[in-house]
């Protein structure tokens, strides 16, 4: 019999485990906590324990039960919140308290639940891996299909229809020699990536409403992205923001709190949002994952992976589905903890030499793909990782080795959050390394010359930065007239439309559409103030007119009005700048 040897923190050990496999699930001691073997020699294995461990002694038995730690994936996951290894918060809370009592076994999905089960397929037809068998309406806004499990072809013998749970067979798939059930949820292990056919390019923007990241520095659907700040720079707020307002179909949230109560924050916070789309709860369409700190290091190593593989499943269903993780850097923590109590070799800053390779596979995870099944489908897989490295400092390993993979680069700056700049994101270190992919969607959909607009924006923004090392010397005045006009301009670019108030009911978002229009705004402005000065105007009254304010004014108006508005503006432009012998 395989017993426990030894107990570290949430790591044990145990002796007499021959036969069992690496990621195996165990049951632990006379309680049965849930482990996961995370190394195997010979006999002995040593087991990360999802649950408290204190009591446990050496002699308590160890059981396998020969599956890896998986997750359930079936309708009734959209609208819930799991801990790191997807057991139900709220269920839990029902049953156990506020306190988790060990051992208990929960279903991560309701399995008494009758849902209303729609055939997609006929008697007789051949199916393959992937498609949809039916579908069930989860919730108000996402539609649950449900599909042939991988591995599984054949033709369709029998298909329900009507009221179903979960555990029900949908449907009976024969391939020739033996028959297998469909029922309305499958288990996925969470550690091994979902298959699909092959991945695309990134050449579909992630719209996210927010104009720092949709115009300079934007994402692709399947994309990557990091976001690194120190404290209080705006990684949650960000985090809230792309999860409003993303075009994403299907949100997972996976919250590994900073401070002590800022996962209490967000369990309360979310389920009373409004998803802005369609005036329904958030919830209808998201699936919140949080490790709170009084939960153990080991649920929180599992998380990431708990949420990748809910996020691939609705993916897979042909959804663009994002995650968002905040902060990867609490995962990073919690693999260096029982990388510590392994005793390995340690990394740099006491990381486990395999951190590099473990961000690299979760990011590798993402990406806009065709999907398995017998019609040709595309779907997403977009990951937004939070970073906070200690400090402030990006060159510590969890950051540097997340840049590594990820294809954006979102810094925020505590100095500019201390300006009250918000979204903290300084625009001349950030990057996205989509924006070639997206370019030729941009400029055909958008405005054909959306990317000539920004990079004459950024330039100018570059020019502030040299020019402002002179102005600290000499101030602005000693500057020629045309720079004291580029300075203008550098502050109208970050206040009328880098600074982006998230607290703001119309600013807080903006369609690529009005995007486009403050920018063109705010460059013909440019154009326009170059010709007066070169026939004469005096800088100082191009300062001075009135339309700058009308400018900064113009994204505070909602879409409806813009278009006319930004019309106006342009007109009163035309009127105001003009040298005076031409008035
Ligand atoms: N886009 C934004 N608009 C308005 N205020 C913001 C924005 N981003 C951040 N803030 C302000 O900064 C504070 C700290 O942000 P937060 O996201 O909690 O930081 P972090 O998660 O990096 O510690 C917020 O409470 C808010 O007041
Ligand atoms: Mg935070």
């Amino acid at each position: 019999m395989a017993v426990i040897t030894r107990i570290a923190g949430p790591l044990v050990e145990a002796n007499g485990m021959r036969g069992k496999r690496m990621h195996e699930v165990v049951r632990v001691g006379d309680e049965q906590l849930m482990g996961e073997i995370i190394r195997l020699r010979g006999e002995i294995a040593s087991i990360q324990v999802y649950e408290e461990t204190a009591g446990l002694k050496p002699g308590e038995p160890v059981e396998g039960t020969g599956r890896s730690l998986s997750v359930e994936l079936g309708p009734g996951v959209l609208k819930s919140i799991y801990d790191g290894i997807q057991r139900p918060l709220e269920v839990i809370k029902e049953q156990a308290g506020e306190y988790i009592t060990r051992g208990l076994v929960v279903s991560p999905i309701d399995k008494k639940k009758k849902w209303d089960f729609t055939p997609v397929v006929k008697k007789g037809q051949k199916v393959t891996a992937g498609d949809v068998v039916g579908t069930v309406p989860e919730t108000k806004v996402v539609t649950h299909r449900i599909l042939v499990p991988v591995g599984v072809s054949g033709t369709v013998k029998s298909v329900a229809e009507g009221k179903i749970t979960v555990e029900d067979t949908v449907a009976v798939v024969s391939d020739g020699k033996k028959d297998f059930e469909v029922k309305g949820y499958q288990t996925w292990p969470v550690r091994k990536p979902r298959p699909f056919v092959r991945k695309l390019y990134p050449e579909v923007p992630m719209v996210t409403g927010q104009r720092i990241f949709d115009t300079f520095f934007p994402l692709a659907k399947g994309g990557t992205a990091a976001i690194p700040g120190p404290f209080g720079s705006g990684k949650t707020v960000s985090q809230h923001q792309l999860a409003k307002w993303c075009d994403a179909q299907v949100i997972v949230y996976v919250g590994c709190g900073e401070r002590g109560n800022e996962m209490t924050e967000v369990l309360e916070e979310f389920p009373h949002l409004q998803d802005p789309k369609n005036n329904a709860p958030l919830m209808e369409r998201t699936v919140l994952i949080a490790n709170t700190s009084n939960m153990p290091v080991a649920a929180r190593e599992a998380s990431i992976y708990t949420g990748i593989t809910l996020a691939e499943y609705y993916r897979d269903m042909g959804y663009d589905a994002a995650l968002m993780a905040d902060s990867t850097s609490r995962w990073a923590e919690a693999m260096r903890e029982i990388s510590g109590r392994l005793e390995e070799m340690p990394g740099e800053e006491g990381y486990p030499a395999y951190l590099a390779s473990r961000l690299a596979e979760f990011y590798e995870r993402a990406g806009r793909v065709v999907t398995l099944g017998s019609k040709e489908q595309l779907a997403s897989a977009t990951i937004i990782g939070a970073v906070s490295p200690p400090g402030g400092d990006f060159s510590e390993p969890v950051t540097q080795n997340t840049l590594r993979v990820t294809r954006v680069f979102w810094a925020l700056d505590a100095k500019l959050a201390d300006r009250r700049h918000f979204p903290s994101i300084n625009w001349l270190t950030s990057y996205s390394l989509y924006v070639d992919h997206l370019t030729p969607y941009l400029t055909k959909e958008i405005a054909p010359d959306w990317m000539t607009l920004k990079n004459e924006a950024m330039t100018i923004l570059q020019k502030e930065s040299e020019l402002q090392e002179i102005v600290q010397l000499v101030g602005p005045d000693a500057l020629p007239a045309r720079e004291r006009v580029v300075l203008d301009i550098a502050r109208m670019i970050r206040e009328d439309i880098l600074q982006q108030n998230a607290f703001h009911e119309v600013d807080t978002f903006c369609s690529l559409k009005k995007q486009h229009g403050l920018l063109s705004t705010v460059m013909s402005f440019y154009k326009t103030a170059m010709t007066a000065l070169d026939s004469g105007m005096d800088p100082k009254d191009i300062s001075a007119v009135s339309v700058i304010d009308d400018i900064a004014r113009l994204k505070y108006v909602p879409e409806e009005k813009f278009p006319k508005e930004m019309e106006a503006v342009a007109a009163k432009m035309k009127k105001e700048l003009k040298p005076k012998e031409a008035k």
